[in-house]
């Protein structure tokens, strides 16, 4: 049997479409809607396509998004006082600076930088720190967009072997919180791991989070594994994830597809925090 396919378009739109509404009736109380300020430093073709991403998708559901796009050769200290502007700007619920920044640039400091109550992207280390409390403020958004994917199967995740691979503080760190947030037995593999073929065998669930193409061998992936392929790598401006899709659709239970899968998810993750951002601050004090 062929995996079902995981539509991370479709589940994004209805999410985008209840966001909507939610700041449709906002507005309708005649306030001002919830807005999001954008940081790109340098002229990266791909983050540039996220960046423009994000916006549209803001301007769709009616979030105000103030975009910010610096030249490569931005100081840290310029960044580091554009971020305690905004920081201090009533009228900003969400802040994020598109990652990565260029090698002058320490990002752990501009992450540690922002204002918690307005990490929408849940870097921080303090909005980290209450994900593994399983308390979380902000969820950072790829592994919050997969956790809404899991979650609308018919599958119960307390007790499954969840498999994750890469250890990105931005995707596989954060992925592995959730999934033992939800009662998974978590495995995290990375750059020093041995066996992977042997840990991926094990998967209920594998999260391939590397962005290297055929990183992960279709043959690894047992019968019925849940396959969430969250790479991106563009080839000849084609997109494709991590794993080989057609063949890992023929032993898999569910997969998402790339592109279509996780992308749209990261996207309408972001919009819900920023709402929930603006309804903290308006709502909950
Ligand atoms: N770079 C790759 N993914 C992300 C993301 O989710 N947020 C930010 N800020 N940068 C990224």
């Amino acid at each position: 049997m062929k995996a079902q396919i995981m539509d991370g378009k479709k589940i994004a739109a209805s999410i985008r479409t209840k966001i909507k509404n939610q700041i449709t009736k906002i507005t309708k109380k005649g306030m001002r809607p919830p807005a999001l300020s954008t940081i790109l430093l340098g002229n990266d073709a791909a983050s540039h396509i996220y960046i423009k991403n994000k916006i549209l998708a803001c301007e769709e559901v009616g979030i105000q998004s103030h975009s910010f796009l610096l030249p490569k050769n931005t100081t840290q200290k310029k960044l580091l006082k554009l971020i305690h502007e905004l920081n201090h700007r009533s009228d900003i619920d969400g802040i994020l600076v598109q990652l990565p920044l260029p090698s002058s640039i320490q990002s752990q400091c501009i992450i540690e930088s922002i204002d918690p109550k307005k990490d929408v992207d849940g870097f921080h280390p303090y909005n980290l720190g209450r994900l593994a409390q399983f308390h979380p403020l902000f969820r950072p958004c790829t592994p919050y967009g997969v956790m809404e994917l899991l979650q609308a199967l018919p599958i119960d995740l307390p007790g499954k072997h969840a498999v994750v691979i890469g250890d990105s503080n931005i995707v596989g760190k954060p992925m592995m919180l959730e999934l033992l947030m939800k009662r998974c037995t978590v495995t995290l593999c990375h750059r020093a791991t041995k066996n992977l073929k042997n840990i991926v065998k094990e998967a209920d669930i594998l999260v391939s989070a590397i962005g290297k193409r055929g990183i992960i061998q279709s043959a690894w992936i047992s019968k019925n594994t849940v396959v969430i392929d969250v790479g991106i790598n563009r080839i000849k401006n084609k997109v494709y994830g991590d794993i080989d899709f057609q063949n890992a659709q023929k032993r898999a239970s569910w997969i998402t597809p790339v592109p279509g899968g996780v992308g749209p998810m990261t996207v309408a993750m972001l919009l819900k925090n920023t709402l929930v951002a603006f309804q903290k601050k308006y709502t909950r004090g």
